[in-house]
């Protein structure tokens, strides 16, 4: 078979012309070169470009000149795609695709309904059960649903051809007011009766996730937002899962997100994040437990960092005490774009620290396209990101 390169995409910048590059062109380029940095062959690469291709249909031919077809809430230069990069010792780290399959529709219901048929025909094509999607159906899709997504889908693109899917979905889809009841409806007839009352206080559920197809142990995720949190407040969500590694999260949380400790304090005590809040997401796995089975801390590391050089320094630190390297993370900002990295901020969106029951801790890098943007270097001086209330 032939190896799919940069210039043998359809629509790719060498192929069209500099400035005739379309959406489409862009992230292939951009998986196909990702993708050795997970381990990924060239049937691997020709299987998956082709999968997101479909996904993105008239997206797909859309050229960069123009404006994005919608404007996704996936990246902020609304490109309907995210790269991620999840570390785990002594492995290649797991190359993940986040999409908006719905990208080209410019209503929120005719999106969700792309959406849908999208997932569907993966399930026909890897031959896995929808039943959980369809049970929530009528929940995440009303008819007349609020915004910012109706539906994300992510593959884990697993050498040998079939990913593991995940889909994102909207607790607010019938407003703000009803998320919490949604997501609590969601749980319990997902089988997780339990669950919601388990769940940290939240100033807002962004997304619910369901693992679809096939995975060890498929998990029913909640999202959380948390506007001003401290490494101590993380340390404290993070103790609704038992038995895992609270100092772990508090180190991880001032690592990424540059908080030091004020003299005479103790570590984390007060520093607060002021700008995009942290996320924290909690995973259900066991239909009677009562507590969850993950806990996962994001931080977004682009708003509280001058540029990606910075942020590529803060993922090198916070990898090392779990005894991971940053090599494979900076071939793929340089898979990602020739830019300096100086240059802007916010091609690392988010960094991670994943623990799951029986398994080794994870740490995620969520890597921006930049297809339609790049956002200039932070020059608010960096203090001001963070607080001591
Ligand atoms: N862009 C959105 C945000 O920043 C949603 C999002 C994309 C996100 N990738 C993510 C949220 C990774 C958490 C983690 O919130």
């Amino acid at each position: 078979m032939k190896a799919l390169s940069t210039s043998a995409a359809p629509g790719a910048a060498s192929a069209a012309g500099p400035g005739r590059t379309t959406l489409g062109g862009h992230v292939l380029g951009q998986l196909v070169r990702l993708a050795p940095v997970a381990g990924l062959n060239d049937a691997d690469k020709i299987a998956y470009g082709q999968v997101l291709m479909e996904s993105l249909s008239d997206s797909a031919h859309r050229p960069l000149s123009l404006p994005p077809a919608s404007p996704s809430f996936i990246s902020d230069d609304h490109t309907p795609v995210e790269f991620s990069l999840a570390f785990t010792r002594d492995a290649d780290p797991h190359l993940r695709v986040l999409v908006e399959p719905g990208c080209a529709v410019g209503d929120v219901a005719g999106s969700g309904r792309v959406g849908l048929s999208v997932i569907r025909e993966m399930a026909a094509r890897w031959d896995f059960s929808t039943a959980q999607l369809d049970a929530v159906e009528d929940l995440f899709f009303p008819a007349d649903p609020q915004g910012p997504l109706a539906l994300w889908y992510a593959l884990e693109l697993r050498p040998g051809g079939v990913p593991g899917v995940k889909v994102y979905l909207n607790p607010s889809a019938a407003g703000p007011e009803n998320a919490a009841r949604t997501v609590r409806e969601a749980l319990r007839r997902l089988g997780h009766p339990h669950a919601f009352d388990a769940l940290p206080v939240a100033a807002g559920y962004p997304f619910i996730a369901l693992d679809l197809g096939s995975w060890a142990t498929p998990r029913v995720k909640v999202y959380v937002k948390h506007p001003r949190m401290s490494a101590d407040d993380a340390a404290a969500v993070s103790r609704t899962t038992p038995g895992l590694a609270e100092d772990q999260v508090t180190t991880f949380f001032q690592l990424a997100a540059g908080t030091v400790q004020p003299p005479g304090r103790r570590a984390g005590e007060r520093q607060r994040l002021l700008r995009r809040p942290a996320l924290t997401c909690h995973a259900f796995t066991d239909g009677k437990a009562t507590s969850p089975s993950g806990f996962t801390l994001h931080i977004p590391v682009r708003d509280y960092v001058r540029d990606d050089s910075e942020a590529l320094a803060r993922a090198t630190a916070l990898l090392r005490p779990f005894g991971m390297g940053a090599s494979a993370l900076r071939r793929a900002l340089s898979a990602l774009t020739p830019r300096k990295l100086t240059d802007g901020v916010g091609l690392i969106a988010y960094l991670a620290l994943a623990h799951e029951q029986h398994r080794q801790p994870r740490v995620t890098a969520y890597l921006s396209s930049e297809a339609y943007a790049v956002r200039p270097p932070l020059t608010l001086p960096l203090r001001e990101a963070v607080s001591l209330p």
